[in-house]
């Protein structure tokens, strides 16, 4: 397929600043040293690949694939499904979307994570799909838990879901978190607060979505996900690094 699409650069003022004081960690993580822009790999342009052949018939059901099937994870079962998009609005086939969360109280199964909340042991927490030809994927889950965090005094997440997309190639990762429409902890966030531009957070809460949901099984959120385009993705490799 040819790309006729026009170059478009990035607008950085619409992106979280890396340094944020209110999130205490960017403070140590965010660079002090000015960034340097470098080739990327051919294997960053070129791989990894997936193939619909390495997948589970579960991956993509967080319900049920800690277990495989033998036993259901506790919570609000809901469907979080969507289309990932370039920059133009076309669809993104064929490309590795990961999701990771909370369970319904709000733990990981993470050896990190000292929440007293109970890990739930039919729950992992983690799953994956590919867009189909039409950039649209879909993922059977349970509705993430709101926890707190050692921030300022009594910091707590929305809930929300993490994201990775690929794209077409390893330096087109993109990372993201997935938020839920009406909870108010969203405004209170300091993580979701590095978006300054409400708009732009705006796209990160799904909003409900009834008319594809279950009567008596699940409710649905509608999750769209814009990836740059492809070309431009190359573009902003050389000049200004990834
Ligand atoms: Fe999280």
């Amino acid at each position: 397929m040819t790309d006729t699409a026009a170059l478009m650069p990035r607008r950085r003022e619409v992106h979280p600043d890396p340094y944020f004081l209110d999130y205490k960690t960017s403070i140590t993580r965010s660079p002090s040293l000015p960034l340097l822009s470098m080739e990327s790999t051919p294997s960053e342009e070129t791989g990894p690949r997936f193939g619909h052949n390495k997948l589970g018939a579960l991956d993509n059901n967080l319900i049920s694939n800690f277990t495989q099937g033998k036993a259901l994870a506790v919570g609000e079962r809901i469907r979080v499904h969507g289309r990932v998009l370039d920059e133009t609005g076309r669809p993104v086939p064929h490309t590795l979307v990961e999701v990771w969360q909370a369970n319904a109280g709000g733990r990981y199964r993470h050896i990190k994570d000292t929440y007293f909340a109970p890990l739930d042991p039919n729950f992992g927490g983690c799953g994956r799909t590919i867009t189909d030809e039409n950039g649209y994927y879909e993922f059977m889950t349970i509705r993430p838990g709101a926890y707190p965090w050692p921030n300022r005094a009594n910091d707590w997440r929305p809930m929300h879901i993490h994201f990775s997309i690929f794209g077409h190639a390893f330096g087109q990762r993109l990372i993201s978190q997935m938020y839920f429409q009406g909870d108010p902890l969203i405004d209170l966030c300091p993580i979701a607060a590095t978006v300054r531009d409400r708009s732009q957070l705006d796209r990160l809460v799904a909003p409900l979505d009834m008319q594809n949901s279950r009567g008596m099984d699940y409710l649905a959120y509608k999750f769209d996900i814009v990836l740059r385009g492809r070309r431009q993705t190359m573009f902003e490799n050389k000049p200004e690094g990834m």
